[in-house]
């Protein structure tokens, strides 16, 4: 078995004073890492709360034997955002690793989106990751290697809380860490810049207040720890990392990829509505009560589409 270790790299940890944050920093340090601790001190919601859990995270690696250095920036401020990759450079000499988790949690009603938590969501979550990246990116292509980690969330596939509250603007912005990881892995694409996404699932004070005694708390508590996260996401801030655009489900000890695919479906130059309805078993594909999909193509990316276009009979005469 290959190690996987971080030694002579520097990785950026945004959000990292406290739970799925702070594993990932400590896993890295602990295999060798030098690691800016990133964390704005901010509760669920997005406001300031009055401690230093960075420099608390930083201790505890120094303590351990690691090498580490506090960042306080948030991660929606493009000035932030830029200086903690320019920390990494300054008291470490390079940046090799950006693990994008800073997030926050909150959620409008429905009919007034968009609503005060959007441009905030928007903000942490979706331009915070671009801009550590785009700070980071000229380091990236002069020497010819990076790592890019974001952080999405199974939200992103569909989450309404059983007492109706809904996170949209949550979810849209995790959907939209999605199709920007796969934007960084193409452009990364032959400078050794390989970007993936996770989706965690693990305890932290973020899922805990929504499911009071419940046994999915009890569950989670149990047996999905954040350390079960940061060791999954090691692979893919590692030099060894197999993939680049790709998804991955992370929680509890299983990592697996997240597949866009779709079926061959109906197909029909003269297509109708009313043709479609009557074939709709053929749009839908097949899959069992479990949800198992036979005979689905993996979305690949959107020149793919033309591939499965000439496979279902359409235009199968041009060469493409
Ligand atoms: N815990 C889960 O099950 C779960 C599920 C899906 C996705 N996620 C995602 O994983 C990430 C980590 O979540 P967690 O559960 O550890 O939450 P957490 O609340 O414990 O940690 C988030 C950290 O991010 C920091 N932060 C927030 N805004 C920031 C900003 N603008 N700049 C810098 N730091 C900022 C906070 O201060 C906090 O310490 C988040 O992106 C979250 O959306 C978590």
């Amino acid at each position: 078995m290959t190690d996987v270790r971080f030694d002579d790299r520097v990785a950026l940890v945004t959000g990292a004073g406290g739970g799925i944050g702070r594993a990932h920093a400590l896993s890295l340090a602990e295999r060798g890492a030098k690691v800016v601790v990133n964390d704005y001190a901010v509760n669920i919601k997005g406001d300031s709360e009055p401690d230093d859990r960075a420099q608390a995270v930083v201790d505890e690696i120094r303590a351990l034997g690691g090498v580490a250095a506090a960042n306080r920036d948030s991660v929606a401020d493009a000035t932030g955002a830029q200086a903690m990759v320019q920390q990494a450079i300054d008291e470490f000499g390079r940046i090799d690793v950006i693990v994008n988790n800073a997030g926050i949690n909150a959620s409008d009603k429905i009919e007034n989106e968009p609503g005060p938590a959007y441009q905030q969501h928007m903000s942490v979550h979706l331009e915070g990751q671009l801009m550590t990246v785009r700070a980071a990116w000229p380091y990236f292509e002069r020497q010819n290697y990076g790592r890019i980690v974001n952080t999405s969330s199974a939200a992103a596939l569909g989450f309404v809380q059983p007492d109706g509250t809904w996170y949209g603007s949550y979810a849209i912005a995790k959907g939209g860490v999605l199709a920007a990881t796969r934007q960084m892995a193409g452009a990364g694409a032959g400078l050794n810049i390989k970007a993936n996404a996770i989706l965690p699932l693990a305890i932290s004070r973020m899922v805990s207040p929504l499911i009071p005694g419940t046994s999915v708390l009890d569950y989670m508590e149990r047996h999905t720890g954040p350390e079960h996260v940061a060791l999954a996401a090691a692979v893919l801030a590692s030099e060894q990392c197999p993939s680049t655009g790709q998804a991955f489900s992370v929680s509890g000890g299983r990592m697996a990829v997240l597949v866009f695919a779709s079926p061959l479906g109906y197909a029909d130059p003269e297509l109708t509505p009313e043709k479609v309805l009557e074939n709709w078993g053929q749009v839908m594909g097949e899959q069992d009560k479990e949800h198992q999909l036979l005979n689905y193509y993996e979305a690949v990316d959107n020149a793919f589409e033309y591939t499965l276009l000439q496979r279902a009979g359409i235009g199968a005469e041009i060469a493409l």
